[in-house]
């Protein structure tokens, strides 16, 4: 069986579900909104925000309608975050096709964003539940700060090892967290089973973001995003920090003059690409991302064994395998 398999199996139901509910909160009556969410509804990601949410929920409990509303939620917030990424790291391509802001220009893809955060919102007020919004909304708070933290240190270009966790963990894995705490809170998990699934999502999380961050020095032709993109941005992510931290200052400070100066000259990207593989900021990197899925594995320790947890282990080894 494929991994994919193997996660979805004990979810089929809920995800089959799940997906006319998700499109039922992005109508509009303007039509070029209505134009711009089918298109975005044609191209679904992998969708990994709800499977977590409807599988902790399954670990700890049984799915309730307040799981399908966390999911939902959830899953609304990331699209409206990427929409908003892709603006602000000049991204035009996203899940294989054309991003909003290369089609409709930023103007368009900032209003856009921001309706999916609204639908968010107001499909939020459904909830009963307000530990869920709790969650949810500190981690949309902690994504901002992640990635204004990020602009800040490409700026600087002054980030440590120490800060790019900070990053990661505030703009990617509190948002995974709130999924695995979305998904026991709507089942009313115990205190204890609460702390393992958010420690779970955020282990994960980063495990998850360092692998974002690893497909930028790959061309697998298959993840649906330009690569070396983060260079450009003058993104510094843990291969490129490891590599700087490892050689001489004057290494060090020709590197750091080479992104300053020509981060948009595809010629020096690649060589800034040669630099961090020859100083095996790669392995380091796999090596980091490896130990936070172990951690996220640990995390699980606890559990009985069962088709659920089989597929939450599976979601780990994926998100280290995954070519998209
Ligand atoms: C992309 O998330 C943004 C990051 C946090 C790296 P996903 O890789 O889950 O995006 P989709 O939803 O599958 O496109
Ligand atoms: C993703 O960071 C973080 C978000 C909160 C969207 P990236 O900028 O690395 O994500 P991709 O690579 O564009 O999907
Ligand atoms: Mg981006
Ligand atoms: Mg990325």
């Amino acid at each position: 069986m494929s991994d994919i398999t193997v996660i979805k199996t004990p979810i089929k139901e809920e995800m089959k579900e799940f997906e006319p509910f998700f499109k039922e909160q992005l109508k509009s009556k303007i039509p070029l909104l209505d134009i711009i969410t089918n298109y975005v509804l044609r191209r679904k990601g992998k969708q990994m925000r709800p499977m977590l949410v409807f599988l902790s929920a399954k670990l700890n409990g049984e799915t309730s309608q307040s799981s399908y509303i966390a999911a939902a939620l959830i899953e609304l917030l990331h699209t409206a975050t990427l929409i908003h990424d892709d603006v602000v790291d000049e991204t035009y391509q996203r899940r294989g096709f054309f991003s909003i802001n290369a089609l409709w220009k930023s103007k368009v893809a900032v209003l856009v964003g921001d309706f999916f955060l609204s639908k968010g919102l107001s499909l939020s007020l459904n909830t009963g539940q307000i530990d869920v919004l709790k969650v949810v909304s500190n981690a949309v708070s902690e994504m901002a700060e992640g990635e204004l933290l990020q602009i800040e240190k490409s700026r600087k270009l002054d980030i440590t090892e120490d800060v790019y966790y900070q990053i990661i963990r505030k703009k990617t894995a509190t948002l995974i967290a709130a999924c695995t705490q979305a998904g026991a809170l709507s089942v009313n998990a115990s205190e204890e089973q609460l702390t393992n699934m958010a420690e779970f999502g955020e282990n994960l999380g980063i495990a998850f973001q360092i692998r974002d961050d690893l497909f930028d020095y790959e061309q697998n032709g298959l993840i649906g995003k330009p690569t070396g993109n983060d260079i450009k941005e003058k993104k510094l992510t843990l291969p490129l920090i490891y590599a700087l931290n490892k050689v001489d200052r004057i290494t060090q400070r020709n590197i750091l003059r080479l992104i300053r100066r020509h981060h948009k000259n595809e010629k020096k990207v690649q060589e800034i690409i040669a630099f961090v593989k020859a100083n095996n900021g790669i392995e380091y990197a796999t090596q980091k991302m490896e130990e936070y899925a172990q951690k996220a594995k640990d995390n699980l320790a606890h559990y009985a064994d069962s088709e659920t947890k089989t597929a939450l282990l599976t979601m780990v080894d994926y998100t280290l395998k995954r070519k998209k």
